[in-house]
């Protein structure tokens, strides 16, 4: 039935929502804003995300997931029972719907985060590992007896995934990924120009001038932020090199992770990866020559895949395409009666 099943990559950068015969329907920023004195929340998604660093004290604006989990299940919940409402706005049942997370959640998170998308207006949910769903998205063929590797870098966590017939055979989640980058770039500009700059500005820099290694070419950008010390405005220009210098602890963590999992992984498989070579994806992954700095690390030819952030929602929506598949997986839809009587058991 059209549009009954849906897939939701719940991110801590962005929420991005697939639905089964239309393809992405939804993406927006994870941010949702609060009246401090109602309580009620008062916009969600972009409208919310505008208010950041610029809203009242009477407006509280959060971003409820954070290093790839759910840190305020309340406002997940109330965001993602909108967004859910907005892509089914005319639906007489309510949708199945798969969500990713990433793959170190623990038991009791998956159980939770279960609970709260039936909570949120699912009628039936079930979970996927986001690496499993972004080397789907990203075009591997999972079926295949060949090992293959995906390093999908987020906002809030880089998963790694060694992935064969059609499962993840090993994997890690750091907390390392994009957020912790445009920290990096506030504290360098602080300490380097004593200039304070916002975070939406420092990742603009990182979108903008970013790279992944010493760049070659310089480039520079010029921001708005005020003085450290007499808190006035003021102007100040970035360089490529400050913010690779910035970025540098963090990219060389991310390597440091990729080899660290191929430590770990079977020796067939790593034959398998260094002849096919490893994917990139996530938003992450657009940093400018993120995969040659994966590349230079573990010796391996590595490529960014096609459409990086949008693999994870596009390979839940594959994976929808196949429900006979996904059930002999072990991908098994659930009501909210079985998700918490399993909780009891
Ligand atoms: N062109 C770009 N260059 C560098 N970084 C980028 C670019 N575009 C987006 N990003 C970064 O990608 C990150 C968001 O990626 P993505 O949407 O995949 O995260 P997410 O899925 O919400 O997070 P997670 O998977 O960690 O929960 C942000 O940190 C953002 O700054
Ligand atoms: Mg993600």
């Amino acid at each position: 039935m059209l549009g009954r099943n849906i897939g939701v990559d719940l991110g801590t950068a962005s929420v991005i929502i697939y639905m089964e015969g239309r393809g992405i329907v939804l993406t927006e920023p994870s941010v949702v804003a609060y009246n401090t004195k109602t309580g009620r929340m008062c916009a969600v998604g972009k409208k919310a995300y505008d208010m950041l660093g610029r809203n009242p004290d009477s407006i509280r604006v959060i971003r409820p997931m954070k290093d790839g989990v759910v840190s305020d299940f309340t406002a997940t919940r109330q965001m993602l029972s909108r967004f859910i409402a907005k892509v089914c706005r005319n639906a007489i049942f309510k949708p199945n719907i798969i969500v990713c997370m990433p793959s170190s959640v623990t038991n009791l998170e998956r159980r939770t985060i279960l609970d709260m998308i039936t909570a949120a207006g699912a009628g039936k949910a079930c979970l996927m590992e986001e690496p499993l769903a972004a080397a789907i998205g990203a075009g591997s063929d999972l079926m295949h007896a060949k090992g293959s590797m995906v390093v999908d870098i987020g906002g809030g966590t880089t998963d790694i995934a060694v992935i064969t017939m059609g499962s993840i055979a090993v994997s890690k989640s750091v907390k390392v990924a994009g957020n912790l980058m445009d920290e990096a770039i506030v504290r360098q500009v602080r300490r380097e120009k004593d200039v304070v700059i916002g975070e939406r500005t420092a990742e603009e820099i990182k979108k903008q001038i970013g790279c992944a290694v010493l760049p070659e070419a310089e480039l520079a950008l010029t921001v708005k932020g005020k003085r450290y010390i007499s808190g006035m405005p003021a102007t100040v220009e970035v360089t490529s090199t400050d913010c690779y210098l910035a970025m540098r602890e963090y990219i060389e963590t991310i390597g440091e992770a990729v080899r660290g999992v191929l430590e770990i992984t079977p020796p067939e498989l790593v034959g398998d990866i260094g002849s096919s070579g490893i994917v990139l994806t996530g938003g992450g992954a657009l940093l400018r020559e993120m995969a040659n700095a994966i590349q230079n690390k573990t010796g391996i030819k590595t490529r960014l895949a096609t459409d990086p952030v949008n693999c994870v929602a596009k390979g839940i929506g594959l994976a929808l395409g196949d429900l006979d598949m996904l059930a002999e997986q072990g991908y098994i839809f659930k009501t909210r009666e079985e998700i918490t009587g399993y909780v009891e058991n």
